[in-house]
């Protein structure tokens, strides 16, 4: 039958599901629209499409985006379904749509175009975050508490301090997923199946009307290459792992009574009237899984792929879907939890000089004054081993070296390194706790904040 077109015979079969793409290309539907406009525009104005017909397609294209995804004819994918639709509506003369082009190409366009704008989002949700961040931090300059290593006791600090040091590492999440970006807006299309075509396209032209700043210039590069799906869910996968131990902490912190997390942020349990549990962080921590998963397949698909185009790809598209939709999520919900929970104070400023942790503190001081740094870690360590503080530090004076505290130090000048607020002050290095040493890094941080 002349009537049956070839894609027909190519049915699929019984495998027909497996290969289509139709019902995850949802997410491509509007962008689809978008590449076809501007593909039909540019065949126009190049004089390879007569304008009334494409005048037609694109009349046909409005419809077909008011009717929705939902009403497109069954297809392979979403670029085939489309043009049937379009077809259906004007006739075999929109078949010209899909001149000096292929899916290939106009894939790669759909998905960059698309995950330019998820992009955006998730950069946005870093946004929130770090402005949260920095509220705490703002608030919480004076509030000291106890900063661990190996999750002990290690050495005083602020909240300020810890609040900051996620604000960095979220701050470069937010590079690294803009500078992905940068990569992501690049038009593959016009690339053709791989190889280019003989029509006299204007592929500068279509990259403008659909906003991308360049061209993936190489065709076969164009139509095959998905680093920058690749490089996206590494960035939003690293922004995960910041997420999960960001996470981590304020559940141990809730955990010792050093935060409240607010109600919305919270769960209960169905047995256990008591239970205020931190489910929403606990979710946080366990994106990071998703996303490394996520990020681990896309990479086996993609490695030892063969140019040009391969079908494999389109598996590797759904992994970048999955991880954005999820990791922007998360991070969502991280700003809020952090932005709406309640720091204890008391409990914070009675834990911080918990387990001895101003120990560094005493031997700085004894090592200011000339003992040599190993000798003063050895007395103070000895003086740990004893419980720590002023009498065990004179014992440990006596023990080691045989000589009288006093003649290592002064005595107030020991007990201020003791005292957790003091201990704070007084590491005022570039980066340190010490209220005002914060204050420079929280006015860098605001800066950096603006200009992303
Ligand atoms: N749906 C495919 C994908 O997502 C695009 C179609 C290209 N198909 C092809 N047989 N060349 O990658």
């Amino acid at each position: 039958d002349e009537s049956v077109v070839r894609r027909d015979r190519f049915s699929g079969g019984p495998a027909r599901s497996f290969l289509s793409s139709l019902a995850a290309d949802e997410r491509i539907f509007e962008a689809d629209i978008e590449v076809d406009r501007a593909h039909v525009v540019m065949l126009a104005e190049q004089g390879i499409v007569e304008d009334d017909v494409a005048g037609q397609i694109l009349t046909a294209l409005d419809a077909i985006e008011v009717d929705g995804h939902g009403s497109l004819p069954d297809g392979e994918d979403v670029h085939e379904a489309i043009e049937t639709a379009v077809i259906e509506r004007i006739g075999a003369e929109g078949g010209k749509m899909h001149t000096a082009r292929s899916r290939n190409d106009e894939v790669a366009a759909c998905i960059r175009y698309r995950l330019r704008e998820d992009v955006l989002e998730a950069v946005e949700t870093t946004l929130a975050l770090r402005e949260a961040l920095l509220e705490v931090a703002e608030a919480h300059t004076e509030t000291i508490m106890p900063g661990y290593t190996h999750l002990q006791p290690a050495q005083p600090t602020t909240v300020a301090h810890w609040a900051a040091a996620y604000e960095g590492a979220v701050r470069r999440d937010t590079k690294r997923l803009l500078e992905a970006y940068g990569r992501i807006n690049e038009s593959p299309l016009g690339g053709a199946a791989f190889a280019g075509t003989t029509f006299d396209i204007d592929r500068e032209r279509t990259a403008e009307l659909l906003g991308f700043d360049k061209l993936v210039e190489n065709s076969m590069d164009a139509s095959s290459s998905r680093d920058f799906l690749l490089e996206t869910v590494q960035a939003l996968s690293t922004h995960a792992t910041t997420l999960s131990g960001l996470a981590e902490d304020v559940i141990i912190f809730a955990n010792r009574g050093f935060v409240d997390l607010a109600d919305d942020y919270s769960s209960t349990s169905s047995i256990m009237p008591q239970k205020k549990n931190p489910d929403t962080l606990e979710l946080v921590r366990a994106v990071a899984g998703d996303a490394a998963g996520a990020t681990q397949g896309l990479t086996t698909t993609l490695k030892g792929l063969p140019r040009a185009y391969n079908r494999d790809l389109q598996r590797a598209t759904t992994h970048a879907w999955e991880t954005v939709d999820a990791v922007t999520e998360a991070s969502e919900v991280a700003a809020g939890a952090v932005a709406t929970a309640d720091w204890n104070e008391d409990e914070l400023a009675a834990e911080a000089g918990a387990g001895f942790s101003t120990a560094t503190g005493v031997a700085d001081l004894l090592a200011a004054n000339g003992l040599p740094f190993r000798t003063a870690h050895e007395l103070v360590a000895h003086a740990a081993e004893n419980g720590g503080g002023y009498d065990a530090l004179e014992d440990a004076a006596r023990d080691v070296l045989g000589e009288p505290l006093e003649s290592l130090a002064d005595p107030g000048a020991v007990e201020d390194a003791l005292d957790p607020v003091e201990s704070v002050a007084s590491r005022d290095s570039h980066g340190g706790p010490a209220p005002e040493a914060v204050a420079e890094q929280l006015e860098g941080a605001r800066e950096a904040l603006s200009a992303d």
